[in-house]
């Protein structure tokens, strides 16, 4: 507060490159920290908006295994698929990079030597998990056994996934490697340390005094970590993926991924700007904002902060983290694993040229204070209802009338009604909510400005009524448009930094070369006789069919989610209805009950058994594979159901007349039918 910034430096965080992006964020993160970047180069502020991908840590190793590829190519697939999907969306960075490139390597192992050569760090032995199999220490991730809460197999050395429990790799029970699936030796290993401990009354004192005014939800995490009391935490780890510590004796050792990411926000800054970026970095009049989601709130404020502050030289800490909360879709958690998600890259092709619709929808949803709840319903309401209706509808209405009364040029104001007065006053009112709004990270509250602006516009058309105007009253109707396509213009601006793409169509409609935020509040934007160009529309209403057919995207994942829940479970989905037969189908078989009078082993197989049936017609004999399920003697006795009119086949040599009907399950389990209480043998079924 108060205090004078020069330049601004806004980081978003660098989303982890082992899947595409998706809808939770960019509500929690990509969207606010561009619209907060657009915002400022509109007030013609010195900005430099920072991304990247985050291309090191486990998961990513493991993706490679699973599909059988390195980890670089891994990053590289996403990479891309990310950098271009942002791309698209408008989210304006200055610089896209990512955590493999040299500049990084580089940049991060001098961050790590500096501080080891320092003594910033603490260096401990302790007893860590080895696969003997593949001579590798074991990341959490890579252990499997039982869980000790729950009991279920198939924990995880960091959480049980059935009862969700955070465990450590000692907690569990007959500890496994993922990989080898061999057994476990516990083996010292070398790690260095950050001590956080040390840096807790210096974090108190930043943080819980110096910035009461972040986010309650950040603060409080803040808070509750900080009492909780702060321990050294391991910024190195055993693994042949990453940043290789740049220390002697430290070979099959990399940075921990979340030591060497932050410093990413750097290596980016370093590789647009190589001889600029300490400018950035090392400035007190440089205003650093992290953009992150709640997850990542602790690294954000403790960690990365304690790593600049044991770097010393003239590194800037940041002003604010407005951290958001999660946004879930359809009333679930979203989830890259379970693909509950609408993807970036798949919206961008299932809706062409909707970019700002989406942007629109995540911030005007944006989980700011609380997790927020993503529909496609709401998605078709907000659209049609909002944007078409109410923004869109605006402007249409102003321009097509200027051009079908003025030939497109923008009418002269004549003498001013009070109505007009009071339209013309509340543009700057609004000006100053949206500016206060945006500059404190209230970005759906910013969004509700602009939008009360279009209304503004909509209201005044509908209540002026220009169109009856024009027959008796042309000096009328030039006031009402002028002051109009002045709303347009102040519109233009108000939401370049929400819908960048609906207002770079808006200036071209209006002709206008640039705009900026000190022209925004004012009534002469637009000169009289300037030409406008032709009118076209901002935005088209969504249908049914297309929300629908993203609906039924979703269903389908969530029937796949099951089936392959209980496939895990051991309960395999049973096998799809046969087709339809008729009654007179059915009538062909001869179903009847019988008994098993004898039951022998067929020589040299394992799955036959040769019955001998009292059928109540007649005493045969009939072969069925139930060997691994019965044995003879459990048979014999047995009152069971037969087809009875089967073609006699000869099976391993034996006349098999008949067969005997058996429920079988998908995982392959069997058992014989019988009728619930004993009635005669040749009983029909039917
Ligand atoms: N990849 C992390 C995530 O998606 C974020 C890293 S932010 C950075 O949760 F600061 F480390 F880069
Ligand atoms: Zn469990």
């Amino acid at each position: 507060m108060g205090k004078e910034f020069k330049r601004h430096l806004i980081t978003s965080a660098l989303p982890y490159a082992n899947g595409p992006v998706h809808i939770g964020h960019l509500a929690g993160v990509y969207v606010p920290a561009d619209i907060y970047a657009r915002f400022l180069r509109l007030k013609g502020e010195d900005v430099l908006f920072i991304g990247g991908s985050d291309e090191h840590g486990v998961p990513i190793t493991i993706k490679a295994k699973k599909e059988g590829c390195t980890p670089q190519d891994v990053v590289d697939k996403y990479h891309k698929i990310i950098k271009d999907s942002f791309q698209e969306l408008g989210i304006s960075f200055d610089v896209y990079s990512r955590t493999s490139s040299a500049t990084h390597h580089k940049t991060a192992a001098a961050f790590f030597k500096k501080l080891y050569d320092e003594g910033k760090f603490v260096e401990k032995e302790s007893e860590q998990y080895y696969d003997t199999e593949t001579n590798t220490f074991l990341a959490d991730r890579y252990i499997t056994g039982t869980c000790p809460k729950c009991g279920a197999e198939g924990a995880y050395g960091d959480q049980c996934e059935k009862c969700g429990s955070t465990l450590s790799p000692d907690e569990l029970i007959n500890p496994k490697s993922v990989i080898s699936g061999g057994e476990l030796v516990k083996k010292p290993t070398k790690h260095w340390y950050l001590p956080l401990d040390q840096y807790e009354g210096w974090l108190k004192e930043w943080i819980l005094e110096g910035h009461k005014e972040w986010k309650t939800n950040v603060y409080g995490q803040c808070k509750s970590w900080i009492d909780g009391g702060l321990q050294p935490r391991a910024v190195s780890r055993d693994l042949d993926w990453g940043v290789p510590v740049p220390v002697e004796g430290a070979e099959g050792k990399v940075l921990y991924v979340w030591f060497d990411a932050p410093i990413g926000y750097i290596s980016n800054t370093i590789e647009l700007l190589p001889d600029e970026w300490e400018k950035w970095w090392k400035s007190e009049d440089t205003k650093m904002v992290h953009f992150i989601g709640k997850d990542n709130i602790v690294f954000h404020c403790i960690v990365f902060p304690s790593m600049l502050k044991a770097y010393g030289d003239g590194f800037i800490l940041p002003e604010n983290v407005p951290a958001n909360e999660f946004l879930n879709l359809e009333g679930d958690k979203i989830s890259t694993s379970r693909n509950w998600a609408v993807w970036l890259h798949e919206y961008l092709v299932d809706f062409p040229g909707k970019q700002d619709v989406l942007r629109y929808v995540l911030c005007a949803n944006a989980p700011e204070t609380k997790d927020n709840d993503f529909t496609w319903k709401d998605f078709q309401t907000r659209n049609n209802s909002e944007l078409v209706a109410i923004y869109g509808n605006f402007v249409n209405r102003a321009v097509v009338l200027t051009h079908k009364y003025f030939e497109g040029k923008v009418p002269a104001l004549g003498t001013l009604t009070d109505t007009d007065k009071e339209v013309l006053a509340e543009i700057p009112q609004i000006k100053a909510s949206l500016e206060h709004n945006l500059s404190t990270y209230k970005f759906r509250e910013a969004l509700k400005d602009a939008m009360n602006l279009a209304r503004l516009g909509n209201k005044y058309l509908t209540e002026t009524e220009p169109w009856k105007l024009a027959k008796t009253d042309m000096e009328r109707v030039a006031t009402i448009l002028n002051i109009s396509l002045q709303l347009c213009a102040n519109l233009a601006i108000a939401f370049e930094p929400f819908l960048p793409f609906s207002s770079a169509k808006l200036v071209n409609m209006l002709n206008l070369q640039k705009i900026g935020w000190d022209e925004f509040g004012g009534s002469e934007i637009l000169a009289a006789g300037h030409q406008l160009n032709p009118a076209e529309l901002l935005f088209a209403k969504i249908e049914d069919a297309e929300i629908q057919a993203q609906i039924d995207k979703l269903n389908a994942t969530k029937e796949a989610n099951e089936a392959a829940a209980a496939a895990a479970a051991g309960v395999p989905a049973p096998l799809p209805q046969k087709e339809e037969c008729t009654f007179d189908d059915f009538m062909k078989m001869d179903i009847r009950t019988a008994t098993v009078l004898e039951a022998v082993k067929v020589p040299k197989t394992d799955k036959l058994l040769k019955l001998t049936i009292d059928t109540g017609i007649d005493t045969r004999t009939i072969v069925s594979g139930i060997a691994e399920h019965y044995t003879p003697e459990e048979m014999v006795g047995k009152q069971i159901c037969i087809l009875a009119n089967l073609a006699p086949r000869k099976i391993k040599g034996i006349e098999s007349k008949g067969m005997i009907l058996m429920a079988k399950d998908e995982s392959g389990r069997m058992k014989f039918v019988t009728p619930a209480e004993a009635v005669d043998n040749g009983a029909c079924v039917g």
